[in-house]
């Protein structure tokens, strides 16, 4: 075991390190600064999409993030210092990430980083937070590898090995699929995995997949592929993406005249994707998430009461998840009873915490085990399905 000072030594270098590559290697007044100035305000720094492709996560997820904090704050801040949250933009840009989360550490002297939705982001910014010994909560990243990047990284929410099995239960069970084709996104890291977490319980469960094509984020035109997916003839179309794209290709599918059911995981969860495909084309199509407001419990329910008092609309999983991770911290950090990383990070690591998204029991790899729910469009609308518990 390293000792704290031996931690703190390490991440004062790494700092020291990020502050001088951010200011192109001139010592700067701030460079030796570490995360915990003890008095002050608690400061934590969230990234998020706020803008671009997958800004329904960014802008979703903060919402839940801010409306945990205005809490935080209403009941006098932690360890009676004031709170402050620091956002950031990614534009929902690859790169970014990695740039708002040296700032954080260097300029911003946060004592923990909350984000990203999108894994691939989240991966960026992980190894940045690892290196520094501050720790990162994911609110929604469910790629294995976000939390393998160290023992600083953490999430609230399940992982793709079980998302993509009740994908595959339930196209097998419910959807009586037997034979399916796999439409995935090359370039996101929560695409290419959650493709394969489907693939292998539906194959193990005697389940054939007749195609697997591939695109890639920002594509517009999808039409190449389903026509091969067309003569594929499969019985159901497995698409894990995110929303701006799924939107497309359920419409462009429907154009083609593919009835069959269409699935996905919870990066098909915002308004945008019935905007874009339209309600009549994204009948027959299913996607597991993470929470419904609509589930009947008295949290849940005092939840979307405080979220529609503020911003007069339903929460959906990515609000329901930034809040529980804001929360998760809020806990930790009054465990801890300091803001000390290594502290922090150990009181991180034993989380075990009630939200509203259910209960988050961290394991030792920093992830959690929770029931997701599948949602389907009916009317135009989201429609609650059932529960999924793991
Ligand atoms: N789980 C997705 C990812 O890892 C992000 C996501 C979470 C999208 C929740 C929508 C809702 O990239």
């Amino acid at each position: 075991m390293k000792s704290p000072a031996f931690a703190r030594r390490r991440q004062f270098i790494a700092l020291v390190a990020v502050g001088l590559a951010l200011a192109g290697c001139k010592p700067s007044a701030d460079s030796g600064k570490t995360g915990d100035s003890s008095t002050g305000p608690i400061v934590v720094g969230e990234f998020a999409s706020l803008h671009g492709s997958e800004a329904a996560f960014g802008q979703s997820s903060h919402k839940g993030t801010e409306l945990a904090f205005d809490k935080i704050k209403a009941t006098g801040g932690l360890l009676g210092r004031e709170v402050k949250l620091i956002v950031e933009d990614n534009q929902s840009k690859a790169g970014e990430s990695v740039t708002i989360a040296k700032k954080f550490l260097s300029r911003d002297h946060v004592v923990a980083v909350l984000g990203e939705v999108a894994s691939g982001r989240s991966l960026e910014a992980g190894p940045i937070c690892q290196a520094a010994g501050i720790p990162m909560i994911s609110p929604s990243s469910t790629n294995p590898k976000v939390t393998e990047v160290g023992d600083h990284v953490f999430r609230v929410c399940f992982t793709d090995p079980f998302q993509g099995k009740l994908l595959s239960d339930f196209a097998w069970k419910t959807l009586k699929v037997r034979k399916v084709a796999i439409l995935s996104d090359t370039a996101s890291a929560y695409s290419v995995g959650l493709a394969e977490f489907f693939k292998q319980p539906f194959v193990a469960a005697g389940g054939e997949v007749v195609l697997e094509v591939k695109y890639a984020s920002r594509d517009k035109d999808f039409k190449a592929q389903l026509t091969a997916i067309k003569a594929s003839s499969p019985d159901g179309i497995c698409v894990p993406g995110y929303y701006t794209e799924v939107g497309l290709i359920v419409k462009q599918a429907r154009e083609l005249g593919l009835t069959i059911p269409i699935f996905g995981g919870d990066g098909w969860e915002a308004p945008q994707l019935i905007e874009i495909a339209g309600g009549d084309a994204l009948k027959n199509t299913y996607y597991s998430t993470h929470f419904s407001p609509s589930q009947d419990s008295p949290a849940v329910k005092e939840f979307v009461a405080a979220f529609k008092a503020k911003y007069n609309e339903v929460p959906d999983a990515m609000a329901a998840l930034g809040y529980d991770s804001a929360m998760a911290l809020a806990e930790a950090i009054k465990k801890a009873g300091t803001t000390d990383p290594a502290k922090l990070t150990a009181a991180l690591a034993a989380t075990d915490f009630t939200g509203v998204t259910g209960r988050t029991k961290l394991d030792a790899q920093r992830n959690a085990t929770k029931p997701a729910v599948i949602i389907t469009v009916e009317n135009g609308q989201f429609k609650f399905l059932q529960t999924v518990e793991p």
